[in-house]
């Protein structure tokens, strides 16, 4: 029989969904799609972007959703990168998802990417040399990603605050917060952010913490100010009420999903203690659910030859800078388990 492929390369979810999630398929009323929600009625867009609203306390209408973190991210760079100032410029962390310059190249934009430095085992974001680019190039669009992608480091609600503070009004800031809920369960910066700038955009989704990378299901949260782009975002006869009744679902098993990332934060640890005490590897700190290992390169062919042999996928950098490193999404003990023993076969042959 043939084995099956185990992912553990695009930062999926190996775990099981939550009981309350499984129920709410079950209890979903096929009617529901025959028609429209009448929800704009009431000038509400989606039972899940009220719903958001009540969570993170954020009017209403400065709620976004999206097919997956993907589209709010697409939506905003499109739109802000083709505008009649023609400022096409927007500024991306330099080790960073491949998307972010890939999106604004379909608008013919100009990416430029400022510095991350390393620290120890983990990046940093360079705040200085942020300001000091912003000054220069007046980019569209700074955007940050936190924690990012892949070197899992983000910014914390003060340092966000910092650099929107010397952001001038005109340079939309937009942070990518995919893996954010696995930082911390207090959100509370977000509407104090949205409401204090008139120039913020965060774009959350429920495929990282929420596992459900399938719903294809994204929001996010905007300054007020931004009127014109919420209205252009806004979809007039709705979004897909399946997902709308299973996203709400999984917001509301929130003890489930925090349970799933302490099992991940084990393994995380088991990976710095174990790969990270192996010659020549480094293991970097980080709060998502995949971590960074940088390996020597010379064993990158038996390193994938292994990987291969065992059925399981994982990432190998190919960026510059940046290639001699692995990210390995967390999935499940016995996976990690398998993935570290495969490493250290290797390492001591
Ligand atoms: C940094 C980052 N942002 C956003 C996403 C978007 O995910 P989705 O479109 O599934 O919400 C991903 C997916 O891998 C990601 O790594």
């Amino acid at each position: 029989m043939e084995q099956e492929l185990i992912f553990l390369d695009r930062n999926e979810f190996n775990y099981s969904p939550s009981e309350e999630v499984i129920q709410a398929l079950k209890d979903f009323d096929i009617k529901k799609l025959c028609f429209y929600t009448r929800i704009y009625d009431e000038g509400k867009k989606s039972i899940f972007s009220v719903f958001l609203s009540e969570l993170y306390g954020v009017d209403e209408s400065q709620v976004l959703l999206g097919y997956g973190g993907e589209d709010i991210l697409k939506q905003s760079v499109h739109y802000f990168l083709t505008q009649a100032d023609g400022n096409k410029t927007m500024l991306i962390p330099k080790f960073s998802w491949w998307y972010y310059k890939s999106i604004a190249d379909e608008v013919e934009g100009r990416t430029l990417q400022y510095p991350l430095y390393e620290a120890g085992n983990t990046f940093k974001y360079d705040i200085a040399a942020i300001k000091e680019m912003v000054e220069n190039e007046r980019p569209k669009i700074l955007l940050l990603a936190s924690p990012n992608n892949p070197t899992g480091n983000g910014l914390t609600p003060e340092e966000l605050d910092e650099l929107l503070s010397f952001v001038p009004k005109e340079t939309i800031v937009l942070i990518d917060e995919a893996y954010a809920s696995f930082v911390t369960e207090d959100n509370s910066y977000i509407s104090k952010l949205v409401n204090k700038y008139d120039n913020l955009i965060i774009s959350r989704t429920l495929s990282k913490f929420y596992g459900l990378p399938g719903l294809r299901m994204g929001f996010g949260f905007i300054s007020k100010g931004l009127e014109k782009f919420i209205r252009y975002s806004n979809k007039y006869l709705g979004y897909n009420r399946l997902s709308e009744d299973i996203a709400i679902a999984a917001l509301k098993s929130d003890a489930h999903y925090r349970e799933v990332a302490r099992m991940m934060n084990e393994s995380r640890k088991m990976y710095e203690e174990e790969i990270g005490a192996l010659p020549g590897f480094k293991v970097y700190d980080s709060v998502a659910n995949f971590i960074l290992i940088k390996y020597p390169i010379e064993l990158k062919p038996a390193l994938q030859a292994a990987f291969a042999e065992e059925n399981y996928k994982v990432k190998f950098m190919n960026e510059p800078d940046i290639n001699t490193h692995l990210r390995i999404t967390l999935g499940r003990p016995e996976q990690n388990r398998i993935v570290a023993d495969t490493i250290k076969r290797i390492a001591r042959q």
